[in-house]
């Protein structure tokens, strides 16, 4: 579960990268997507990615005086809570189309698993690399993947994409019906069906 060390990327995955961007830019006509990430995911962002997402972008920090510099579409907020209370108010809670946390580590293993996250999409790299900051392992006990992409291989290193949805109850069949996965990103739908999971299944 590891996801950098000393601060950089130990991998370069072009096609994850466009992936990121299509699943989290990509919103309802007339709406926008909201991004949240940690204070140190903001810092570790090159200027020029920061000014380009089209989302609605909330950095979280504890700190009154940090130095990230806010605008209409940049915000900063001191807990997930009231980030959440935030959005669900105007003039937010009618712009809004869906909300993804990015990251990092502390942010994700506050939020991975937690009852208001909905689906985690994870792209697993196959590949034995030292790392220093952590996220949660998804609680399969809450969550099943929902479909996996075919192993794709860049710079040498092999990775899939996995939605993981939330499945309340695994005895209700009613709430592993399609339409009830409705809220995950049209892409999934478009892009992953070579391998559709049986979310039904006991095995997964
Ligand atoms: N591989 C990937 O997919 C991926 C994805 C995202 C990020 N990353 C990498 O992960 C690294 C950063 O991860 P990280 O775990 O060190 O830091 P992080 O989660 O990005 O940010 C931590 C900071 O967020 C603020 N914070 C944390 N919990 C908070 C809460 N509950 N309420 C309000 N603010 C809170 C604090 O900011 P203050 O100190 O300002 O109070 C804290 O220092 C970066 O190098 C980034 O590039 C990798």
């Amino acid at each position: 579960m590891g996801i950098r060390k000393n601060g950089k990327l130990l991998w370069k995955l072009p096609s994850d990268l466009k992936f990121f961007k299509e699943i989290t830019c990509t919103s309802a006509p007339t709406k926008k997507n909201v991004v949240i990430m940690g204070r140190k995911t903001w810092d570790s962002i090159p200027l020029q990615y920061q000014l380009l997402s089209g989302c609605l972008i909330v950095v979280l920090t504890r700190s009154p005086t940090c130095n990230v510099v806010t605008s209409e579409n940049i915000i900063t907020c001191g807990s997930i809570p009231s980030t959440l209370e935030l959005l669900a108010s105007s003039p937010y809670s009618s712009e809004i189309d869906k909300v993804f946390v990015i990251g990092g580590g502390q942010i994700l293993r506050e939020v991975m698993n937690g009852p208001g996250c909905e689906a985690i999409h994870m792209t697993e790299i196959d590949a034995n690399i030292d790392c220093d900051t952590f996220i949660s392992r998804v609680d399969l006990s809450l969550f099943r993947p929902w479909c996996s992409s075919l192993p794709v291989t860049e710079n040498d290193i092999s990775y899939r994409f996995v939605p993981n949805v939330r499945v309340c109850s695994s005895s209700d069949s009613n709430k592993l019906k399609l339409e009830n996965f409705a809220f995950l990103p049209k892409i999934i739908f478009d892009k992953h069906e070579e391998f559709m999971y049986d979310v039904s299944s006991p095995k997964y």
